[in-house]
């Protein structure tokens, strides 16, 4: 386990690490509705996919415990609302409306006649909602190692690891992992303009678990893929589409486009609530468009910009299926064609 928390639950209340406030200050929020929880999601208090899915199913637990109605259908109909807003936080990310799904699905038994029951079921699923992405974040690492080798150059771009996650991480946990076993692993972080997720979150859990890294600018990866030669990259995804195209964080398409010129592999790890066979391929995945200000100024502070530039914020790109090497799952490596092999895992 990391010596911090992403997400917790503290009896009523939904406690999340303020991750924009990293690495500067150490703070703990603590919510009490899911509004508030929705809110979070959407100025990133919490961010990372998984991370973004047990968020919204702890936010649905808040509806029966703090209910004063004691009336089970007024608690159901207020699920329903909350359910509305934690799906309209965020759009790309598809654990969040996987984590939903799941709730409401079991939240919908008719045999959950009282509040009582409704309370203690909500708060049954969630838990295990979190509990099951930390095994599975460590499956995908344990899957990983052998396509490590002994001695390492990675990209990593954004921060997946125990932030991102409830704990362990994704990619940034194959990096920790392979670390802990004893290979020599050194990171390349990419900053990850504009919200800096490289630089400020995945710099503060790689100094955390001690893995060699070096921070570089987004643009710096074909330039360091060309002189210092990189052994692989490995980025997450906010969802991966039914033929293996894939959002991941802004930035990920021209990392893989530099890792194809140059021969290096590209692996992506995501859990399986990542993969969503409804969406065909990466044009239906919707992207979200933050707000210009991302772009304009450095963290909401520093202007860097003309006053009143316009600017084009897309949170996440795709990249295409025919860039990615294999994708890493907790239930193995898929290999293309992706189309017939991602099928098979479900
Ligand atoms: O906008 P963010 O910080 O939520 O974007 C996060 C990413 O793009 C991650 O790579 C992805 O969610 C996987 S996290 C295990």
């Amino acid at each position: 386990m990391s010596a911090f928390h992403s997400i917790q639950w503290i009896d009523g209340a939904v406690r999340m690490l303020d991750q924009r406030k990293l690495p500067a200050q150490t703070v703990y929020n603590d919510y009490t509705t899911p509004d508030q929880v929705a809110e979070a999601i959407r100025s990133m208090v919490i961010r990372g996919a998984p991370a973004i899915g047990a968020a919204a199913a702890y936010g649905l637990v808040l509806v029966p415990w703090h209910d004063r109605t004691g009336n089970v259908e007024a608690v159901r109909a207020e699920l329903r609302r909350a359910d509305q807003v934690l799906r309209a936080s965020r759009p790309t990310a598809v654990n969040l409306f996987w984590a939903l799904d799941r709730m409401m699905q079991r939240l919908a038994d008719p045999s959950l006649n009282t509040v009582d029951k409704l309370r203690d079921a909500a708060l049954a699923e969630a838990h295990a909602i979190a509990q099951e992405d930390v095994e599975i974040n460590k499956a995908i690492a344990r899957h990983a190692l052998p396509l490590i080798p002994d001695k390492a150059t990675i990209i990593h771009h954004c921060n997946t690891g125990s932030l991102a996650t409830v704990d362990y991480g994704t990619a940034l946990g194959i990096i920790r992992y392979a670390h802990e076993q004893g290979k020599q692993v050194f990171a390349l972080v990419d900053e990850t303009r504009p919200r800096l997720q490289g630089a400020r979150l995945t710099a503060w859990e790689l100094m955390q678990y001690g893995v060699p890294f070096q921070i570089i600018v987004d643009s710096a990866s074909g330039h360091f893929m060309r002189t210092m030669g990189v052994d692989l990259c490995v980025v997450g995804a906010d969802r991966v589409a039914a033929n293996g195209d894939t959002a991941n964080k802004i930035g990920t398409y021209n990392l893989a486009l530099a890792a194809h010129a140059h021969g290096v592999p590209f692996y992506v790890a995501a859990p399986t609530t990542t993969i969503d066979m409804a969406t065909p391929n990466g044009d239906a995945i919707p992207i979200e468009e933050r707000p210009p200000e991302e772009v304009t100024l450095v963290l909401g502070q520093c202007r860097i910009a003309p006053e009143g530039a316009p600017a084009a914020n897309p949170a996440f790109d795709v990249t295409p299926a025919k860039y990615i090497t294999a994708i890493i799952t907790e239930k193995g490596v898929v290999y293309p064609p992706f189309e017939e092999n991602l099928a098979k895992l479900f």
